[in-house]
């Protein structure tokens, strides 16, 4: 056999490059000889309500602006887009990586600066190895496109579980590289693999990033537009509700085991977006000196006047769980503050049947809806009375988390999937009788937390 057996070609994917926690990969990379090139980009004044074509050109005119319709980078500090008549250079300032998106049908740019990748657009066929990306292309309205998907993470998509069941989607896992090579080298481009760690809250701004691929840059900018505003209307919405501001604190412990040197421990986070989300909820980010503990008693010592707990820990399914982990046991419990105020939330809302969070998920693009999601649980009874969370549970009540199936796909992959946030108009109508705060409990905020909390602010 030796002599007859043919071997595998090389995987044919190149160049992993990164931009806010993603990569992108391409085959076929078209190599591009750089000169010394000064990028004098046409800046166009945005003309909105232009739409940049989804076809192929067929007659190409130098003069043509392909581009009608441009994206304005609101606050996107990590990439940045400079149209050209027949192509856009979108680049990502974090890692100096550029991307030229040039119109199918017209010619490929050249002279581009050194380690361009060049891709024609719209492109047609997509796979993504991480769910995040999922929701910003079905919120673009482009789901259909998505014709592979890594099952590495769960996809909680209930339109893409039913493409999944029913082979439209290829899957793919890293559990069988020649498969995933072979695939992933069909596709136009890969919407990729995790890196870097989210920071701050320009999540909803990326759906621009996605938009410049699939010429639809006029529905990118009204959606992060959208979700901008809504966030803004909520944040100012909630900074004028009355009573005194609850302290919240984001924790997670991690079990003895093999990776952590069979030692637990406990951690407070104090990543940038959380605390933004916390502030933003018009309440007080914990945010301590010291943030991980080796035992429990010192972890339940800098938490004990918490009013708000966000359990982040992998695996906690209910109360018992929770405070077990914590080592609160049940005759302690009722002296913590988020044990009294019944104000446990995890962020598990939202699973798939295997366990799976949507809080990467779609919660990743829908900021405003993460807001309205953190304001009702740290003010009960906001942004409305019947306010109905998406993914924070509260365990301490017993909430159950929903399970997102293929059958809560009721309607196409196609229809842009809609933004689930509460729909801030103003003010929150004030709520009557008692003052929510109440519901904390006697209130006694901890001068060093206050401190601790602004110095990091
Ligand atoms: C681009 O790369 C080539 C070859 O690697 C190198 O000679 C040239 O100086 C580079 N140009 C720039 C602008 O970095
Ligand atoms: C982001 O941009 C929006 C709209 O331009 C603006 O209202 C908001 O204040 C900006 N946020 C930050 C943090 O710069
Ligand atoms: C398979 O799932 C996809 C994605 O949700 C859907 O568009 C398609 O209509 C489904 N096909 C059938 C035969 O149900
Ligand atoms: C991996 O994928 C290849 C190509 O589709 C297939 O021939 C092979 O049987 C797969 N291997 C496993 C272990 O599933
Ligand atoms: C995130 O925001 C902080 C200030 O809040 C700023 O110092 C930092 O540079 C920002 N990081 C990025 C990647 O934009
Ligand atoms: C936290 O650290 C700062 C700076 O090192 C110090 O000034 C402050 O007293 C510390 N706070 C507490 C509560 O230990
Ligand atoms: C605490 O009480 C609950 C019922 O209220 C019980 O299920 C649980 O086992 C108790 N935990 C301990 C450690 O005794
Ligand atoms: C999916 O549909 C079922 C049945 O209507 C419902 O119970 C469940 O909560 C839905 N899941 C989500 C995530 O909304």
């Amino acid at each position: 056999m030796g002599s007859s057996e043919i071997p595998l070609p090389p995987p044919r994917i190149t160049m992993p490059v990164n931009f806010y926690g993603l990569s992108v990969y391409r085959q076929f990379y078209m190599q591009t000889i750089c000169v010394f090139l000064v990028l004098t980009a046409l800046i166009v004044v945005p003309t909105s309500a232009q739409q940049n074509s989804q076809q192929c050109v067929t007659t190409y005119n130098a003069q043509t602006d392909y581009f009608p319709a441009k994206i304005h980078v609101d606050n996107a500090t990590l990439f940045a887009i400079q149209y050209f008549n027949n192509y856009k250079l979108v680049s990502n300032k974090m890692t100096n990586e550029i991307f030229a998106l040039y119109q199918c049908g017209t010619p490929a740019p050249t002279n581009l600066p050194n380690g361009t990748k060049v891709f024609a657009v719209p492109v047609a066929k997509v796979a993504t190895l991480q769910t995040s990306s999922n929701t910003y292309l079905e919120a673009l309205g482009v789901g259909a496109k998505i014709v592979a998907l890594s099952v590495e993470q769960d996809v909680s998509s209930p339109c893409l579980q039913k493409g999944l069941a029913n082979n439209s989607i290829i899957q793919i896992s890293s559990s069988n590289a020649t498969f995933m090579a072979q695939t992933l080298a069909q596709m136009d481009v890969v919407f990729g693999s995790p890196s870097a760690s989210t920071s701050n809250n320009t999540r909803a701004e990326w759906v621009e990033f996605y938009s410049t691929w699939f010429n639809l840059e006029d529905s990118g900018n009204k959606i992060s537009a959208s979700i901008n505003d809504n966030y803004n209307c909520l944040r100012r919405a909630a900074a004028n509700i009355n009573g005194n501001k609850p302290i919240v604190s984001w924790v997670s412990y991690s079990a003895p085991s093999e990776y952590t040197n069979n030692t637990p421990s406990w951690d407070i986070s104090t990543v940038n977006f959380k605390m933004q989300l916390t502030a933003d909820a018009g309440a007080i980010f914990f945010a301590p000196n010291t943030t991980k503990f080796s035992t429990s008693k010192d972890f339940l010592a800098a938490i004990q006047n918490v009013d708000v707990i966000i359990d982040e820990t992998y695996l906690a399914p209910t109360l018992n769980d929770v405070l077990s982990n914590f080592g609160i046991t049940n005759a302690t419990a009722s002296t913590y503050r988020f044990v009294a105020n019944q104000a446990i939330f995890r962020e598990d809302g939202i699973q798939t049947v295997a366990g799976g969070r949507d809080w990467y998920e779609s919660a990743v693009i829908f900021d405003d809806a993460v807001l309205a999601d953190v304001i009702a649980a740290v003010w009960p009874g906001y942004p409305t009375t019947g306010y109905q969370r998406s993914w924070l549970r509260n365990v301490a009540k017993g909430e159950t988390p929903k399970i997102s199936t293929a059958a809560n796909c009721t309607g196409s992959v196609s229809t842009p999937r809609t933004d689930p946030a509460f729909a801030c108009s103003g003010n929150f109508a004030a709520k009557s009788g008692a003052s929510s705060v109440q519901a904390f409990g006697g209130f006694v905020v901890t001068l060093m937390a206050v401190a601790a909390a602004v110095l990091m602010a």
